[in-house]
């Protein structure tokens, strides 16, 4: 394999070209781990720094090729104190652009809490995390073949300062090593490649690596994620997230083949993933899970006291290049995450993924506050892109105050807590139900006005008038439910005349029955017509909508299915066939009417409920 074909970027440069920008600063040892064990790049660095030079120190910097920053999804840097304990306080890191410096690289400067010394020594953690940094090659596989991929690095620590001693470990998921780059003191035991150690490396060096290697685990790439927190002062936080998932791996060739998954259900060196695993907080209740197509009841739910899993099973198993859409909602006690501060309201909330493993390339956080909130900001851990909006719902006269935080490149590591402060005052709480006491005290002043004078109704609250919509829409969905009951009560009568036919073989008055039920079934289908189209016209009913037409849809099938089965029978008994040759003709039928009955009282409770 042309494994040189993969290698896209070498750097080539001298590196004595480039002398330290003014540094006085030493790395006396440096330990650096790959960790390719999921489709997230982890690089941990341990430096011990010592300061060589005559002035004092306050950041250290860190080089990273610049296509490789582009993938950087977080970097933290701590202080190590003794051996292997890490300081709990995350120092301060950020873009700079020194002076000076070689082409095609991007710097990020750890800033100090303590100047750094002549002869000081201190040592430093940074972790590094990258996404899509791991190329799957070749880009398509079989269903039934093992992904490849590849990575690159360096085997020297890039730095704008000297290292004494340095040596790297990149641990892979497997001892199944297509190939790596032989190089002085290189070796794989295990499933680790060890490099190093190298002692007194001029600044900036570098030289590449490239490592080829199986890996089989989930690509799960979450192209887009929406998050909808949504808080409600009378007790609960609604989380909604909306995601457009794909399978970050090598693409799926040739199609698939049930047969073959099935066949080999175990087979662990695929790729591909049958389910996820989303960590919900501790007392999460009416969690559901739903696609495209509706409630996927393949999901389940288990849970204790701390903490709430809930199994994601797509209606197919996810290959290279697979995606899908789906949405997961769950609502949480406000408890549990809505405190007091200083006269504020503070909502403390995790902000990333909690889907396992997966990356997210677009990341948007919506916190929608009640209505009546103010001054409200947040405190992220992290840097993203905010702005605000208004969300309107039913009783909302001025809408709903919504935070947005949009942050890209998100890993589990961002599966961090975020603060919301919001002040609001409590007589805000009262004013929707306040608003509904009103709204029905207008429309009682209204009627009797309207019974005195003919005067038109005041209709300066929008909520009023959303209300009123919806009064609309449920007096049409009412009629429509009620013509399609109508049309059910024909059925039973056709059923009806069918076993009167079996019973007396009166074959005349069977198809009476039929005849009556056409013209019947013809009056209500106008009258059904009348009630879709008011329905339809109204905007508000765009959700219930669907449900309506699939009713419908469905009562025709009935309908339709009922009146073939209804000749078939009348047919037969006039060609004198036998009870079993009956039988036999209209089973299918049967059968159909059976499974689209309980799809139509299906469909007709749940819009009983909107009623
Ligand atoms: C889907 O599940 C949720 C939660 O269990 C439920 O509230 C909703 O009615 C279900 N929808 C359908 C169409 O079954
Ligand atoms: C937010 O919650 C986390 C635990 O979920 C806790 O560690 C942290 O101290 C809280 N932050 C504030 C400001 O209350």
């Amino acid at each position: 394999m042309a494994i040189s074909r993969v290698v896209l970027f070498l750097f080539f440069w001298n590196a004595i070209l480039w002398t330290p920008a003014r540094s006085d600063l030493v790395i006396l040892k440096l330990d650096r781990k790959i960790d390719l064990t999921s489709q997230t790049v982890r690089v941990t660095s341990s430096l011990k720094i010592e300061n060589a030079g005559p002035s004092t120190a306050s950041k250290v910097l860190l080089a990273f090729p610049s296509h490789q920053a582009r993938n950087i999804a977080e970097l933290r840097s701590f202080y190590r104190e003794g051996k292997s304990k890490v300081s709990s306080d995350q120092l301060r890191v950020e873009l700079v652009e020194p002076q000076g410096m070689p082409p095609d690289l991007t710097f990020y400067a750890v800033q100090l809490q303590k100047d750094l010394r002549r002869g000081e020594i201190l040592n430093l953690d940074v972790l590094a995390v990258f996404t899509h940094s791991l190329k799957p090659f070749p880009e398509q596989i079989s269903q039934t073949e093992v992904q490849l991929v590849v990575f690159q690095d360096s085997a020297y620590y890039l730095s704008p300062y000297v290292v004494k001693v340095q040596s790297l470990g990149v641990k892979l998921p497997s001892k199944n090593v297509e190939s790596f780059t032989k190089f002085e003191n290189s070796k794989l035991i295990d499933s680790e490649i060890k490099y190093g150690p190298y002692e007194n490396l001029p600044v900036f060096s570098y030289t590449p690596i490239v490592v080829h290697f199986e890996s089989s685990s989930p690509f799960a790439v979450a192209q887009e994620l929406l998050r909808e927190i949504e808080i409600s002062h009378w007790g609960n936080v609604q989380v909604t997230e909306h995601y457009k998932l794909v399978h970050g791996g090598a693409h799926n060739k040739g199609g698939f083949s049930r047969f073959d998954y099935q066949s080999r259900p175990f087979a662990s060196e695929s790729s591909s993933f049958r389910h996820l695993l989303a960590r919900l907080p501790p007392r999460a209740h009416s969690v559901y899970y739903r696609d495209e197509i509706g409630n996927v009841s393949t999901s389940h739910l288990r849970g204790d006291s701390r903490k709430t899993e809930l199994v994601i099973e797509p209606r197919y198993p996810m290959f290279g290049g697979w995606k899908t859409s789906f949405t997961i909602g769950y609502g949480l006690p406000l408890k549990d995450f809505l405190f007091q501060s200083e006269g504020r309201r503070l909502l403390n909330i995790s902000f990333g993924c909690p889907i396992e493993d997966v990356v997210v390339d677009d990341l948007i956080v919506k916190v929608v506050l009640p209505e009546g909130s103010k001054d409200f900001y947040s405190s992220v851990p992290f840097s993203t892109k905010q702005w605000e909006e208004i969300k309107y719902s039913h009783l909302d006269i001025a809408g709903r105050p919504v935070l947005v935080l949009k942050k890209t490149n998100v890993v589990p590591e961002h599966n961090e807590p975020f603060l919301v402060y919001y002040r609001f005052n409590n007589l805000s709480l009262l004013r929707e139900p306040l608003m509904l006491v009103s709204g029905f005290f207008l429309l009682f002043v209204a009627y009797i006005v309207f019974m005195h004078v003919d005067m038109s109704i005041s209709k300066s609250s929008a909520s009023y008038i959303s209300k009123l919509q919806w009064d609309e829409v449920q007096t049409s969905l009412q009629h429509v439910l009620s013509v399609i009951n109508r049309c059910l009560a024909v059925h039973g009568k056709l059923e009806a005349s069918l076993r009167d036919l079996s019973r007396t073989g009166d074959v005349r008055s069977c198809k009476a029955a039929r005849k009556a039920a056409d013209s019947v079934f013809k009056e209500l289908l106008k009258e059904l017509n009348l009630a879709l189209g008011s329905l339809q016209s109204s905007p508000q009913a765009a959700q219930i909508w669907p449900k309506v037409e699939e009713l419908v849809a469905k009562e025709r099938e009935l309908q339709e299915r009922l009146i073939l089965k209804h000749s078939s029978v009348v047919d037969s008994y006039e060609k004198k066939h036998s009870g079993r040759e009956i039988e036999n003709r209209i089973a299918a039928h049967e059968q159909k009417l059976v499974a689209l009955r309980h799809e139509v009282d299906d469909l007709i409770e749940i819009l009983d409920e909107l009623c």
